[in-house]
């Protein structure tokens, strides 16, 4: 087959650890000899890869590949590919292909790094190709990566969950635990920096448990290693489990100049009833203990997090927990999340599943109380000047967009060559979350 001028289109659902996956995806479509496309009508192949987190994600996946029958009615050539977690659910591929018959490939989470045979066993003419396995405990390195998120370079340190929260899908699509080696991580980190990348966005389920599987290494350890590294560049990791986040690497944050203020700690609930069906082994007093630590060593760390209401029997009561914690701890942002019940988890299975119009209500009056936060964290930000790493530019917008060491987006006018670059903006308007601003000076 001819892969000159063939195209690729890749469509990413879920959260950044799929996003970096599709990174590789590029890069093996691209040894292969695709180029890229963002316009679905052009490319030669489209891959999916999809997110199972929520019914909603699903649907929109579905969605968006039922879309695809008329553009492959007319153009016999094109290859449809569907990978990610949604196709790694029990029995799902075979029940996708006959519910979307032009589908030519399927592949599961662990079926990732073997895009490249699949793509030669559907150019032998095979109808259906899937290949969707059970996980190992081996970590594929090696794969090409066709980053797409410059200046900042995602890094794997750990694979799948142990932990099994009630609610969660993860474990069951992604398989178990399992860390990459020391020696891995910060190789591709320094490859990273010498190729002028600015920031480095360790990636895991819950990295707080890296090292676990191999025994005489932490996270923090690892954060302290890559922290050491030469140059100007600043380092993120995500996610954490306030279960295990430990004083140790609270002290490594801390001691880390390169380490952003910043954090990612899911709180789920306030109600310690609640948490306990979750399974998620901590209680609302732990959390707030957390957080007074993370403050005590850093007074200034923001503190972002994801909660969910609608959670199977939630109360007034419970939810009052919730709300009552969120304005004690005072975020500088959260993701909240309608719980949506996910087939093979128990807590599909409970008794007192939440009527959609509770949880509605509940997840408005979060949201508005967490916006009413937001604003006034934002409003701090008035004529403050703050270093922004420039990530980007909003063509709706028309200015260029970058964050600071917490993670606060700010938008400024500039001039090209900015990406990539640490500028110094001052902040002349906040909004809700996002801060408008003008450049002072440009650094490194
Ligand atoms: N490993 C990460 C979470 C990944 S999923 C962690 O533990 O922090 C991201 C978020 O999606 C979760 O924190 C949770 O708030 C939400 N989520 C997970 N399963 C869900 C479900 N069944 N319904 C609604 N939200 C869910
Ligand atoms: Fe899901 Fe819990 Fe694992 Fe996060 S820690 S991925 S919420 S099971
Ligand atoms: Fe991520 Fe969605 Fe899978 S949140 S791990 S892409 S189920």
């Amino acid at each position: 087959m001819d892969y000159c001028n063939k195209k690729y289109c890749l469509i990413t659902y879920g959260c950044q650890m799929n996003l970096h996956e599709s990174e590789k995806l590029g890069g093996i479509l691209s040894e292969f000899g695709y180029t890229e496309t963002k316009d679905v009508k052009s490319a030669d192949i489209v891959v999916f890869n999809t997110c199972c987190i929520r019914e909603n994600a699903e649907k929109k996946a579905e969605g968006n590949i039922g879309a695809l029958k008329s553009l492959k009615r007319n153009k016999k050539d094109l290859i449809i590919a569907v990978g990610g977690c949604m196709t790694q659910q029990k029995g799902y591929a075979e029940k996708l292909v006959e519910k979307f018959p032009f589908i030519d490939i399927v592949f599961g989470t662990h079926n990732l790094e073997d895009f490249k045979e699949l793509l030669l066993r559907k150019s032998e003419n095979v109808k259906h190709v899937i290949s969707v396995s059970e996980g190992d405990s081996r970590i594929k390195e090696g794969t090409p990566k066709m980053r797409s998120s410059f200046p900042n370079g995602w890094v794997n340190v750990n694979y799948g969950c142990n932990n099994f929260c009630t609610y969660c899908i993860v474990p069951y699509v992604r398989g178990r635990e399992k860390s990459r080696s020391v020696d891995s991580v910060i190789s591709e980190c320094k490859e990273l920096i010498d190729n002028g990348y600015k920031e480095i966005t360790l990636l895991g389920q819950n990295v707080n448990s890296y090292g676990r599987d191999l025994g005489d290494v932490d996270f923090a350890d690892l954060l302290g290693k890559v922290s050491e590294l030469d140059g100007k560049f600043r380092l993120r990791f995500m996610t954490n489990h306030p279960k295990d986040l430990s004083e140790k690497l609270i002290r490594a944050i801390c001691e880390s100049d390169k380490t952003c203020r910043s954090i990612h700690l899911p709180l789920q609930s306030g109600s310690n009833r609640i948490l306990k069906l979750m399974n998620r082994h901590y209680t609302r007093e732990d959390y707030l203990r957390e957080v007074e630590l993370l403050r005590k060593y850093m007074p200034d760390i923001a503190i972002t997090t994801d909660i969910m209401v609608g959670f199977p029997t939630e109360t007034d009561e419970d939810f009052m927990d919730t709300l009552s914690l969120v304005k004690k701890v005072k975020f500088a942002g959260a993701f909240t999340f309608v719980y949506s019940p996910r087939g093979g988890t128990p807590a599909a299975k409970m008794e007192g599943q939440i009527p959609e119009e509770i949880s509605k209500r509940r997840i408005m009056e979060l949201i508005d109380c967490q916006n009413a936060e937001n604003r006034r964290q934002s409003k701090e930000y008035l004529n403050k000047t703050i270093e922004v790493l420039c990530e980007g530019f909003d063509k709706k917008k028309n200015k260029f967009l970058g964050r600071d060491t917490y993670g606060r987006m700010a938008y400024f006018s500039g001039v090209e060559g900015l990406i990539g670059k640490f500028v110094n903006v001052k902040i002349t308007k906040t909004g809700g979350m996002s801060l408008l601003g003008e450049i002072v000076d440009i650094g490194e």
